[in-house]
């Protein structure tokens, strides 16, 4: 790996740890003004100085986040899709690796959509970011979305989808956290993260998926409405973040939320 592309991996991944908390806000990107996201920069400076990384796209970027932030960006660069169109996996690239070297990002990320008609272009639209990526010393994250068809987040499909992007040369990979997760983490060659998905009911729940995930080998979170739609989103980004960075319980990571949520 060449030095640029290692030093923006340590921007992403931190070294004392070798783990994560990338903080997720860039659902606008098909979803619109999600609940709780409905003014990014409200939702996103708060928490900023928390988040290991911001993944977002280059419009929130630029509109809701102050170029003097020393928080290392990851560039959303696939989309063009919406959650009323005819179909999630119809994505493109929406931003060239030109502009996310302008932007200064420590990577790019895309996503897949396995399984589905639209597999072959985006795909490909990976092995064409890597290749244009590794030119630049630009990491690629891939995520595997499953679009509407959340039932679609097993082992064995996972699995498929997080070999493939290694496969292709992704250097990081998203995906969610199931049942026999250590089978998807064992056929990956690359690091995994996992999406937390939709809120779930408590707090605890994201903590001890959290803590399932990080136990059967990811390297950290790329979360977004498990934080953010918390009604103390503070308090929840620093209990995920006990738990990735020093190995907390979910028990314990809950007993930091009740006590920092007061203050
Ligand atoms: C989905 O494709 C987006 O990339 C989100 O960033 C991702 O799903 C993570 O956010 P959440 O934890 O809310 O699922």
């Amino acid at each position: 790996m060449d030095w640029g592309l290692k030093n923006r991996m340590s921007r992403i991944i931190r070294p004392a740890t070798g783990r994560t908390v990338m903080l997720a806000v860039d659902h606008g990107y098909f979803l619109g003004p999600t609940s709780r996201l409905e003014e990014p920069r409200k939702t996103i400076e708060p928490l900023l100085s928390f988040a290991d990384s911001l993944m977002l796209t280059r419009g929130v970027l630029r509109t809701s986040v102050d170029a003097d932030t020393s928080t290392p960006m990851v560039l959303r660069v696939s989309g063009a899709t919406s959650v009323i169109g005819p179909s999630l996996a119809d994505e493109g690239i929406t931003t060239p690796v030109k502009e996310a070297l302008r932007l200064n990002v420590a990577a790019i990320a895309l996503s897949i959509f396995v399984g589905t008609e639209h597999e072959h272009q985006t795909l490909m639209s990976l092995a064409n970011l890597v290749s244009e990526g590794e030119e630049y010393g630009m990491p690629v994250l891939a995520v595997t979305a499953v679009g509407k068809e959340l039932e679609k987040r097993d082992a064995r499909f996972l699995s498929l989808c997080c070999r493939i992007a290694a496969e292709l040369g992704a250097h990081l990979v998203k995906t969610y956290y199931c049942e026999n997760f250590e089978t998807v983490v064992r056929g990956c060659p690359v690091p995994l993260v996992i999406a937390g998905g939709p809120k779930l009911e408590t707090e605890l729940d994201a903590l001890q998926l959290t803590h399932d995930a990080i136990q059967r080998g990811a390297i950290g979170v790329d979360m977004g409405r498990n934080i953010w739609q918390s009604d103390h989103p503070v308090a929840m980004i620093r209990a995920i973040r006990h738990i990735v960075h020093e190995n907390g319980t979910p028990r314990q990571a809950l007993e930091l939320f009740n006590t920092l949520k007061g203050s």
